[in-house]
């Protein structure tokens, strides 16, 4: 066995799991089209400014969790942790602000961020996400949640929770921020040493903390809720009542800010029991700012992404039927090159259909069509090639019939 192995916080995905991602992955291409999303595809790095720029500088992501190195040519390059900044960077750089319309993407692709690896966390993930540009309407914000639950629905996973809450945005967050320090400074001896560095910098990552002591001290603080301006007050409003329309519950939690800094006015997390600690199954929000402050046009955004892994381990009940597989035998390699024909027409037809090219003989084919899962096996000996037919095993039933190669597809149409 070798003694290299996948590197820590990876994993390799085959059958019969990887039936499921193709379900995953097929449902929301389906999905999502639905709502006319075109599909974008960024590159896996990007200039490592892009992400302390648009994520921001203090957040866990950027400090702790990117894998960043240095090219041939001594640029810094970054492994994208996530994609929004991505999907902005592509817009703004390939001017789909003015070529493409509407602005609404959906993404799927891997995302890198050295974490601590657990049940649900890894370093390499899955997300699928969608971004919408240039509408700052409150009932887009319900739509992108609408289209999030709704797909998960879809899915089966039915046992979910939908938070909410507003982070305010740039006329109302420096007051808040105020009081919230005013707050953390009075409560500092409670909290860690990480989140005492928060204080000055930005207070509002402090609500990220996983420690339970930081948790409880922050309990006491005051929430942006209650220092929203009129129009982010308004507009969250407007976010509620769009969703109680559409039949979508939630719950506020004043609490939940997000880790990333790009998010204005609306923020939602999806969470589910089922996961333990990292119990979320996407998280998103608007993000006003983010696509003027990367050099684009001074244009709202919103969006959200899921982690797949997380939605895969929801699909544990899921069957999917195996193909079944049409196992080619030759009896003797002199009808070889009938077999690859005959297998050529069938995968035509569009069946899978499995040649053993090894040279054995009739048994161990039919051993090895066992081994494989065939659901019938077309034998291919003297009697068939010079009569122009083909015997065919039921490998369930054992059964066996011979019937005429010209009728082999009005036979499989009725009996695959
Ligand atoms: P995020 O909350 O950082 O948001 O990640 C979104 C989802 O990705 C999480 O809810 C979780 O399901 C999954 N995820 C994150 N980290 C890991 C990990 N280490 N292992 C497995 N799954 C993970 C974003 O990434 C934003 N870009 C979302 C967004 C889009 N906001 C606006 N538009």
């Amino acid at each position: 066995m070798s003694d290299i192995k996948a590197p820590k916080g990876t994993r390799d995905i085959f059958a019969p799991e990887i039936q499921k991602w193709q379900y995953l992955e097929n449902a929301i291409h389906g999905y999502y089209k639905k709502f006319l999303y075109q599909e974008i595809r960024t590159p896996i790095f990007e200039h490592s400014e892009l992400f302390s720029r648009g994520i921001g500088s203090e957040t866990e992501v950027v400090q702790k969790e990117m894998y960043t190195f240095t090219d041939k040519s001594d640029r810094s390059l970054t492994l994208r942790p996530e994609n929004t900044a991505s999907v902005v960077r592509a817009a703004i750089e390939n001017n789909l602000f003015e070529t493409m319309a509407p602005l609404r993407f959906y993404y799927i692709g891997p995302m890198f961020r050295y974490d601590k690896p657990q049940k649900g966390r890894y370093r390499q993930f899955q997300q699928f996400g969608v971004e919408v540009f240039a509408d700052d309407s409150p009932q887009v914000d319900a739509e992108v949640i609408l289209s999030a639950v709704d797909f998960l629905k879809k899915l089966g996973i039915e046992e979910i929770q939908l938070d909410l809450n507003s982070v305010g945005c740039p006329q109302c967050r420096p007051a808040y921020l105020e009081v919230l320090r005013k707050a953390a400074r009075a409560s500092e001896s409670r909290l860690c040493v990480d989140c005492r560095r928060k204080i000055e910098g930005n207070p509002l990552r402090i609500f990220d903390c996983k420690l339970p002591e930081c948790a409880e001290a922050t309990r006491q603080f005051p929430v942006l809720g209650d220092h929203l301006c009129a129009e982010c007050r308004e507009h969250f409003t407007a976010v509620r009542e769009t969703l109680s329309w559409m039949n979508i519950p939630f719950q506020l939690n004043p609490r939940l800010v997000r880790g990333l800094d790009y998010y204005t006015k609306t923020a939602f997390e999806v969470i589910s029991g089922q996961l333990g600690a990292q119990n979320a199954l996407l998280g998103g929000g608007r993000y006003n700012n983010l696509i003027k402050e990367l050099g684009g046009p001074d244009m709202a955004g919103i969006g959200f992404a899921a982690g797949m892994e997380r939605i895969i381990l929801h699909l544990q009940s899921l069957e999917i039927p195996r193909a079944r597989i049409l196992f080619v035998a030759c009896q003797d390699p002199q009808w070889l090159a009938h077999a690859i024909q005959l297998a050529q027409v069938l995968r035509a037809e569009g069946y899978p259909v499995y040649l053993d090219y090894q040279g054995k003989n009739l048994k161990k084919q039919f051993k090895k069509a066992d081994r494989i899962a065939a659901a019938f096996t077309l034998v291919l000996a003297e009697d068939e090639v010079k009569s122009g037919t083909v015997s065919i095993k039921n490998m369930a039933s054992q059964e066996q019939i011979k019937i005429s190669l010209k009728d082999l597809n009005a036979w499989l149409k009725t009996n695959y």
